[in-house]
């Protein structure tokens, strides 16, 4: 029977009582996972060692819990750093700083999962911290405050911070990848529940001062993340982590990228715009 053991934070948890063998066949297990989701922010399975075809029905079963159209399961994106794995490998370095997946989107993904098919020897570990939490601790003059703010989200951004010396060519080519943005600073979610939109993409204040933006949104960003706010996934081959893209900011631990470090990812469909 799955039980869920909390890490004592105000994120994360440990599944245990899931194998392999349930995530297909047990039906209750999808709207179980998508609550205690709810619940915890981030839901570790050690050792589960799920392959690509159990990744995509299991993330297809998710999605038609949460009410989504049955159809084709997700595909699976690698995370690596090795560009004859991925062709997006340059860009995930970005991964190292805290960010929500897919914030310039116009719907970033409800949820995603990851999975460890091969580690670094050291480094990788994936940090996750709530931004519900966050906006919890605000103060009431802060809240009322901060849910005024909009937030320009760039892409290009989280690029330069990793090639500052980026040619104009390379900055354009971000900024059609992926166009900048406009979201509020504080997400009112259906479920009532309020979070704070920030990470490495949130590049400035709309009507507010550039540096005196910033420094609100470095502020804000470094009261999320302390360490209390905190759970670091030290990860063991074959873990299975879901997490919450709508009220969690991760980011990845660098790594050696000629380590062979492969992760599996599948996100589960977004069907609430940041408002
Ligand atoms: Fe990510």
């Amino acid at each position: 029977m799955a039980t869920v053991k909390k890490f004592g934070g105000t994120v994360g948890a440990e599944v245990q009582g899931v194998g392999l063998d349930q995530l297909l066949s047990d039906e209750s297990l999808p709207a179980w996972c998508l609550k205690v989701l709810e619940e915890n922010g981030a839901l570790v399975f050690r050792g589960l060692y799920i392959d690509d075809e159990i990744q995509r029905a299991f993330s297809q079963k998710l999605n038609e819990a949460d009410g989504a159209p049955s159809g084709e399961p997700p595909p699976i994106f690698r995370v690596t750093l090795d560009p004859t794995m991925s062709a997006s490998a340059e860009y995930l370095k970005g991964a190292f700083f805290w960010h929500i997946d897919g914030a310039s989107d116009d719907i970033p993904s409800k949820a995603t999962l990851l999975s460890a098919h091969v580690l670094s020897e050291s480094g990788g570990e994936t940090e996750f911290a709530s931004c519900y939490a966050a906006y919890d601790d605000l103060s009431d003059e802060e809240k009322e405050r901060y849910g005024l703010l909009r937030v320009v989200h760039s892409f290009e951004r989280s690029q330069l911070l990793l090639k500052p010396d980026a040619s104009d060519e390379e900055r354009a080519a971000w900024r059609e990848r992926r166009p900048d943005k406009v979201h509020p600073l504080v997400w009112r979610h259906r479920t009532g529940h309020c979070s704070l939109v920030l990470g490495v993409s949130a590049l400035r204040v709309e009507g507010m001062d550039l540096e005196e933006g910033q420094a609100l949104l470095a502020e804000l960003l470094e009261r999320s993340t302390r360490p209390e706010h905190v759970y670091r996934h030290e990860w063991g081959l074959g873990d299975l982590v879901i997490w919450d893209n709508r009220g969690v900011l991760h980011r990845a631990a660098p790594y050696d990228p000629s380590s062979g470090r492969d992760m599996h990812r599948t996100s589960l469909v977004g069907d609430e715009p940041i408002q």
